[in-house]
């Protein structure tokens, strides 16, 4: 790319030219038309769409489409579990409940723990599991419906995941992995196989259905090549190609580029103490003037302030009161501490609630997660005969007999012990 920003699956950098990057991609842009539209079906317009968070699409005019004709999509989205999740992770997470809620979808959530095990040279098999699971429990306070929501991690689900995985992979060659991602002869032979386990979620509800299901992907942009690729093979298997929509990256509090785990006095995670996410918001780039003087004089510059930033993207959700904080901040009417105070309350506020439902979540696991012997599992609470009982029991003991943190299931096996 002969530009200053970089924005692949595993590296996302520089200042983002986002109309660039629709070209670059080849995807769609979310236009006014198709807001309307959206507006018409669904009779709102949540501000990630209006404010153009989510900017980009591929297909999701035919998801709309079938929509309307009476078929119903499915929604499949997931999280590379490298580390604690962040305020950026939540953002499309949270679109995803949006339309859940709105569209009554059911959700796939797939946690890429062997894509970040063989990504990452310092992170073990088991860390990764832990941080899936950590990672669980925000996707689960944020409210998800339990009878339409699965979570499932990579290792944890492979016997489910593999053999539709090797179908995709069968159908990609070396150069294209090479094209799409930028492989060279270092990279490690998991990596170049990883699309396709990625892959493999898109197509498992039209496998189980035994038919067609439409699937939706909301994604931050950087995942695009994986889909590319997806969409690409999906007719030689026989199947929809899945459709997509991107949304952009909530900047960091240094207010450049996105809010990331290698600056993590930069990034507010969900587990922050109240004190120390304070602390964060206080510290941000405003880009203010040096003097209370200056300030009231020239004004602010709201479109390189983080701050700003951050009630647009989250934590403003009026549009005539953002509006109205830009039009004051311009005009000097407003400082920056200020600014900064109202923000760090909302913050607080926001992570002291998500934190309590991230707590209760913890009993509430084993209602979301799903792996290869949840079907067994699922089987032992139905009546059965002794004979089969103690069959059942002992493959659940196997699988439970490996030891705890290998696993991300932990309370379902409590019992097989
Ligand atoms: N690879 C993604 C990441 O690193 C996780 C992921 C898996 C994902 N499946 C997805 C993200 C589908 C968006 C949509 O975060």
């Amino acid at each position: 790319m002969n530009q200053d920003f970089t924005v692949t699956p595993w590296d996302v950098s520089g200042k983002i030219d986002y109309r660039k990057l629709i070209e670059e991609f080849g995807t769609e842009p979310i236009d006014d038309e198709l807001l309307a539209r959206w507006q018409r079906i669904t009779g709102s317009l949540p501000f990630a769409l209006r404010r153009k968070i989510f900017f980009s699409h591929r297909d999701l005019k035919w998801v709309l489409d079938r929509y309307e004709a009476g078929e119903k999509f499915v929604l499949y989205t997931g999280r590379g579990p490298s580390g604690h999740t962040h305020l950026g992770h939540l953002m499309p997470w949270m679109f995803t409940k949006y339309l859940q809620d709105t569209f009554d979808a059911p959700l796939y959530f797939q946690m890429t723990d062997d894509e970040k095990f063989m990504y990452k040279p310092e992170l073990s098999q088991k860390d990764a599991m832990s941080f899936a699971y950590e990672n669980a429990l925000d996707v689960i306070a944020l409210g998800f419906d339990p009878e339409k929501t699965r979570i499932f991690s990579d290792y944890e689900y492979s016997k489910t995941l593999y053999r539709i995985a090797t179908e995709v992979a069968k159908k990609i060659t070396f150069s294209t992995a090479k094209a799409v991602f930028g492989f060279d002869n270092s990279t490690n032979i998991g990596m170049i196989f990883f699309t396709s386990v990625q892959s493999a979620p898109a197509f498992l509800p039209s496998v189980e259905a035994g038919r067609n299901v439409p699937v939706l992907i909301p994604q931050a942009i950087d995942q695009d090549p994986h889909f590319r690729v997806t969409r690409d093979i999906a007719p030689k298997l026989g199947y929809y190609k899945p459709a997509a929509i991107h949304c952009t990256f909530l900047p960091g509090l240094a207010g450049s580029d996105k809010m990331s785990a290698s600056k993590p006095e930069m990034t507010i995670y969900t587990i922050d103490d109240p004190k120390t996410a304070r602390k964060k918001v206080l510290s941000a780039f405003t880009g203010g003037r040096t003097s209370v003087q200056e300030q009231k004089e020239q004004g602010g510059t709201p479109s390189v302030c983080a701050v700003f930033q951050y009630y647009y993207y989250l934590f403003e959700a009026d549009q005539e009161k953002l509006d109205d904080r830009e039009r004051r901040c311009v005009r000097g009417e407003i400082m920056c501490g200020e600014c900064k105070q109202e923000l760090a309350d909302r913050v607080v506020r926001f992570l002291e609630k998500h934190q309590e439902n991230r707590e209760k979540a913890r009993d509430r696991v084993e209602d979301f997660l799903v792996s290869d012997y949840s079907a067994v599992y699922d089987k032992l609470k139905r009546p059965q005969d002794k004979k089969e009982v103690a069959k059942l029991k002992k493959t659940m003991k196997e699988y439970c007999s490996v030891k705890e943190g290998d696993r991300i299931s932990v309370e379902k096996c409590k019992q097989f012990k």
